[in-house]
């Protein structure tokens, strides 16, 4: 047993980090998929340059998120949950989360290993993390494509879970990441 005290709901902050983020993510994706299809030339390069910045942005998001979940805490699982759902639902959580780190930090280490600069949104430039090399990029990108498809089938798991509990368990679950309840 833990002796951590569970707030009743998330924390405002974590809320809006977590619906901004799930924006963010919804687009990062589907526009992954895309961008790396389109023809080369400026429409290209100018989506690559927005991937990289929203991920960066959902990088820095992860950040202050787990900051948030430190001092304010997260509420503690449902009673309404079986064994099994509790487990998978702190399994997808954690891996999502996870995920958070990881895709950025594997789509700034292979952007660097192209040597082709993440500059955020037009603002600055991040520092490269390695050195130049073909190899490493081709295997962190293989990494990059692998993980986004796990994340786009966590997630949908995480929707599928957060409608069924909405409209057929009825139990509060997805009330408790509204910003609208206090
Ligand atoms: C949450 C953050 C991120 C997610 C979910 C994500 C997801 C994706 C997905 C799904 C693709 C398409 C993969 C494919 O179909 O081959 C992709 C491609 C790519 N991403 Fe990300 N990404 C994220 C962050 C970043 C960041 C921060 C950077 C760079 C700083 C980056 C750089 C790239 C590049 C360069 C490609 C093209 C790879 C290639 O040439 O095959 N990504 N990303």
């Amino acid at each position: 047993m833990s002796n951590k005290i569970h707030p009743p709901v998330y924390s405002p902050i974590s809320k809006w980090i977590h619906w901004i983020t799930a924006l963010l993510v919804l687009m990062i994706i589907p526009g992954g998929i895309v961008m790396i299809r389109l023809q080369e030339g400026q429409l290209q390069n100018q989506i690559f340059d927005l991937h990289r910045s929203f991920g960066v942005t959902v990088f820095a998001l992860a950040i202050l998120r787990v900051t948030a979940r430190h001092f304010f805490g997260t509420p503690a699982p449902l009673e309404s949950l079986t064994p099994l759902e509790r487990r998978a639902s702190v399994g997808v959580h954690h891996t999502l989360l996870a995920l958070l780190f990881i895709m950025p930090l594997l789509g700034w280490l292979m952007t660097s290993a192209y040597r082709v600069d993440v500059s955020v949104f037009g603002l600055f430039t991040l520092p490269h993390l390695m050195p130049q090399s073909e190899p490493i990029y081709n295997a962190l990108a293989a990494t990059h494509k692998t993980l986004g498809l796990v994340m786009a089938g966590l997630i949908l798991t995480h929707i599928g879970a957060a409608i069924m509990h909405t409209f057929i368990k009825r139990d509060g679950v997805l009330q408790r990441m509204l910003p609208t309840r206090r």
